[in-house]
């Protein structure tokens, strides 16, 4: 049997914006009932396998405790602890993991290696990171958006700083649950040119620009991100490029009047953001990293439907 049926998560923009709505709307379900599906027990006998190449905090984390709550179990990986660390091929791991587990989580740079574990895989496979893109992450936020501020739809959100995997996915979720997005970058860090046109395609609502007071002016959600993610070099380079994109007091009062700060974490303080801004009123960087839970489960349930059906 192929296995084009299966439920993959891997990027937001593979997914109709319907089934990410409805996704979205099942994670809120599976928080605001959270004490009665978790008597339930929905996942029971169900095991998660997680992949990391990369550390992780809050993914490893949120990850395991979404499927303990929900009834099942998981398996906690390295490449470097598995025969994929000795040359053994993606696609063989992924026809062999599919025997065992119900679904594999993965955090691997190399956004190639994802793509080929979910087409060899007969179980859905979760993208937990890749040098490209961040959609678990996403989710979470587009979830504290709204818990914060309504629907997103028709928003303006702004991103300053370094284009990443985060922005990445923002600019996937602003086509399809239809919102503005202003991004300022240096122009020496800036989106690589296939994201660009794919916005420009699709529609999207995505200024492209480098200046972070135009990006903020007036929105209603101000976002950043590290400066060196990783798996990235110059270090230096990339501070003294930055530095003007920094979230500050002064740059938040541009934004409009009860404006929310978010950022995935972790965070670099005194770098991408001050202290006065995580720690200030207009911060929900910490309901958000809560999310990553809530937004989770969702993911596993509509991953785990897929399997069952
Ligand atoms: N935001 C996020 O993915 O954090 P971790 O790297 O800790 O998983
Ligand atoms: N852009 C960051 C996100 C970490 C969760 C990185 O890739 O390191």
């Amino acid at each position: 049997a192929g296995n084009g049926a299966v439920k993959h998560f891997l990027d937001l923009d593979t997914l109709p914006p319907d089934e990410l709505r409805a996704l979205m709307r099942l994670s809120h379900d599976l928080k605001s009932r959270r004490h009665e599906i978790a008597a339930e027990k929905p996942f029971a006998g169900k095991v998660l396998a997680m992949v990391f190449d990369q550390p992780s905090t809050r993914t490893r984390i949120s990850f395991d405790v979404a499927m303990r709550q929900l009834g099942g179990e998981t398996i906690m990986l390295t490449g470097a602890e598995m025969q994929l660390g000795r040359g053994e091929t993606i696609a063989d791991t992924a026809k062999v993991l599919s025997r065992y587990v119900d679904a594999i989580m993965i955090r691997i740079l190399d956004h190639r290696a994802l793509e080929e574990l979910a087409a060899h895989a007969t179980v859905p496979v979760i993208n937990g990171l890749t040098r490209e893109s961040h959609p678990c992450q996403i989710m979470a936020d587009v979830m504290t958006f709204e818990e914060h501020k309504g629907p997103i739809a028709g928003r303006t959100v702004a991103w300053t700083g370094d284009a990443n995997n985060v922005l990445a996915s923002w600019i996937h979720a602003a086509q399809r649950f239809d919102f503005a997005l202003n991004v300022a970058t240096p122009p020496e860090l800036a989106p690589r040119p296939a994201l660009v046109d794919w916005a420009r395609s699709n529609g999207a609502k995505v200024r492209f620009g480098n200046d972070a007071d135009e990006a903020v002016e007036g929105a209603d959600c101000v976002v950043t991100d590290t400066w060196v993610s990783m798996g990235d070099a110059e270090y230096e380079r990339r501070h003294n490029l930055l530095r003007p994109y920094q979230v500050n007091g002064a740059l938040m009062r541009r934004a409009a009047p009860g404006a929310i700060f978010m950022h995935c974490l972790p965070a670099h303080r005194g770098e991408e953001v001050t202290d006065e801004v995580m720690d200030g009123p207009q911060s929900v960087v910490f309901d958000e990293a809560e999310n990553r839970l809530h937004a989770q489960k969702g993911i596993l349930a509509w991953c785990l439907e897929g399997a069952a059906a």
